[in-house]
């Protein structure tokens, strides 16, 4: 296992091993048996973050269940949210009377998670839950409860396991966070706030 990265001349460190976040998914997906035991949710993926999450959580779950995907916009380069969120690709799937579980990749601001379940609530499902394999709870304002969260973390930059920078290492088994500042690589320039990078 790598124990650092760089990706654009941005240098990360591991944080959460392909191991832990194994572990983590195999306990989120056994309360989530327990929770919708006789029931048959959709699980709904936002692309494209959640992907690789998506696939591991879905292969732990036993309950009689569907699967369906959206697909919201991206901040595109921007190192802070432009506050929009645009939805790309719509559900398929009848949402009116069902039980949806929402899976995320991570909470950050809030904002993508709000939009959804404004979105999903217009189709009045019979139940509405959210799970996130991360939250960054010190930055994330969001007006509910998320239901199952896998790691709360800080507001930092995390990339691997699915998470981006700018398109690429989403294919990375663990998950890194960004080391701010000081250390610069062949000459290229470190970003040092803790949100750097693109969505
Ligand atoms: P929001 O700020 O809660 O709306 O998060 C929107 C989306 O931004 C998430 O679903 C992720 O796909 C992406 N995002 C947020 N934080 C990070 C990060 O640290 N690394 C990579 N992508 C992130
Ligand atoms: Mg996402």
């Amino acid at each position: 296992m790598l124990n650092e990265v760089v990706v654009n001349g941005d240098r990360f460190t591991l944080f959460l091993s392909e191991f832990t976040i194994q572990q983590r998914v195999k306990e989120l997906a056994a309360q989530i048996n327990r929770d919708y035991e006789g029931k048959i949710p959709i699980f709904i993926g936002i692309l494209n973050g959640s992907f690789i999450f998506f696939s591991d959580l879905i292969r732990e779950i036993t309950v009689d269940c569907e699967v369906d995907f959206l697909k919201l916009s991206s901040y595109g380069d921007a190192k802070i949210s432009s506050g929009q969120v645009k939805l790309l690709k719509d559900l398929n799937c009848q949402v009116t009377g069902r039980d949806i579980l929402v899976v995320e990749d991570v909470v950050d601001s809030g904002l993508s998670i709000d939009f959804m379940k404004k979105l999903v609530m217009k189709e009045n499902p019979a139940s509405f839950r959210v799970v996130t394999l991360l939250l960054k709870k010190s930055v994330a304002k969001v007006s509910f409860p998320i239901d199952y969260v896998g790691f709360e973390i800080p507001p930092e930059f995390v990339i691997g396991y699915g998470l981006d920078y700018a398109q690429k290492v989403r294919n990375l088994r663990s998950i890194y966070r960004l080391v701010p500042q000081a250390t610069t690589v062949e000459g290229s320039t470190q970003r040092g706030e803790a949100h750097a990078g693109p969505r």
